[in-house]
């Protein structure tokens, strides 16, 4: 791998300072005052059924079928996924070390909106004790528990892995605090993972949300997480002639645009055909004020393309990504294929590779992976004592 990946930023225009066009959607992007049930004014049954969308997200989420290694790898978005699990393993073992590192021996985890235990494995190389997962989906917490007892049946006698609980929950309605088995357990980190905007329904939801990360996080604690910029949505939609902007992976659609309330500010997502699911716009700097109530600071906020240029530095994080398949070689081996036959969604690594001294291949992601993924930011607040 070489520096094939920074290009893409850059092909994209992400990198460096904020371009001006990304700065006027969020002067248009709606500052209500924060008044307690100002979106509230039609309660009745149909309205409240029309949209509280939490059941919607569960069956979404309860009907994916998970796949095996062999079908992954042929999927249009392989490295991509791939490149957005790195992205979590370099933020969690990040915050394990400043935990760990803090003094914390016994380090409790909660992973809201565990989804089917994509980061067990995270969980476990970062040697933490004790692990509570909770989702909205009980098929996937059942399959999330299978997957850690698996995990446990099958890890050396010498191995200590982490005890863990599952909680099946609307975790923006319900309290887990009241679920725990351990009462008294605190924790030093939460990990929201591409969850918090579902939240971002209604203020109630994203308070319970938000609630259930930060009250039970130790002082010192963090609460990490990944989520799409708001900005960054909007900037794409109001550049685009229609309600809807994407490509071939991925498809974000609004039902209008110009206006963009603070709470409830719906779109829909489909990833190739993975998650097709009512989203929310969550407008950071609300979300960031409302931490505040539970006594959090934010620490860090970055865009994926930006965390991503920064973190590629450390050979660590680059050893990683070659593990891990995050990127996609470029050109491929003879005889091999990349994930596209279309060699425009290449152009930016070709540019690279035509540069001299540049060793091949070079990793990468084609264009249309690098525009979903870019749309993503990673978040870190810590509880301040
Ligand atoms: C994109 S998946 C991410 C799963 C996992 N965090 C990961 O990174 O692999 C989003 C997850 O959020 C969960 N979710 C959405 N709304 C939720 C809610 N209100 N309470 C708990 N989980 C929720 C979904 O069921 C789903 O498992």
């Amino acid at each position: 791998m070489e520096q094939g990946e920074k290009k893409q930023g850059g092909a994209n225009g992400e990198e460096g300072a904020t371009p001006a066009a990304a700065r006027e959607p969020e002067q248009k992007l709606e500052l209500k005052r924060l008044n307690k049930g100002e979106d509230e004014e039609d309660v009745s049954p149909a309205k409240k059924l029309r949209t509280d969308h939490s059941k919607e997200v569960a069956t979404h989420y309860n009907t994916l079928q998970e796949v095996g290694l062999a079908a992954r790898s042929q999927s249009r978005i392989f490295y991509m996924r791939n490149f957005n699990n790195w992205l979590k393993s370099v933020l969690i073992g990040e915050i394990l070390e400043k935990v760990q590192g803090a003094g914390s021996r016994d380090v409790s985890v909660l992973d809201l909106g565990c989804g089917k235990g994509g980061d067990l494995l995270k969980w476990r190389r970062g040697g933490i004790s004790h692990l509570v997962c909770a989702d909205i989906a009980e098929v996937s917490v059942e399959q999330c528990q299978t997957r850690y007892e698996d995990m446990k049946r099958r890890s050396h006698a010498n191995e200590k892995i982490f005890r863990a609980q599952f909680i099946a929950a609307d975790c923006s309605k319900e309290l887990l605090s009241e679920k725990l088995d351990d009462p008294k357990l605190m924790f030093d980190i939460c990990s929201c993972q591409f969850v918090y905007h579902y939240s971002f329904e209604s203020e109630q939801k994203a308070d319970m949300m938000l609630r259930n990360a930060c009250e039970r996080l130790k002082p010192g604690g963090f609460f990490i997480g990944t989520t799409p910029d708001a900005y960054e949505l909007v900037k794409r939609l109001e550049a685009s002639d229609s309600l809807s902007f994407g490509n071939e992976v991925f498809k974000v659609s609004f039902e209008s645009k110009g206006s963009y309330p603070l709470f409830g500010c719906q779109y829909h997502f489909n990833l190739e055909g993975v998650v097709d699911v009512p989203e929310f716009l969550v407008y950071f700097p609300l979300f960031e004020h409302m931490a505040k109530r539970y006594n959090m600071r934010l620490v860090l906020k970055q865009r994926f393309s930006e965390f991503f240029d920064e973190k590629v530095k450390k050979d660590q994080h680059r050893s990683l990504m070659m593990k891990m398949m995050a990127l996609e070689p470029f050109p491929c081996e003879a005889g091999g294929q990349q994930a596209t036959e279309n060699t425009e969604q290449y152009c930016h690594a070709k540019e690279h590779c035509d540069k001299a001294g540049v060793r091949r291949p070079v990793g990468t992601l084609s264009r249309s992976e690098w525009d979903a993924t870019s749309i993503y930011l990673v978040f870190v607040f810590q509880k301040m004592s």
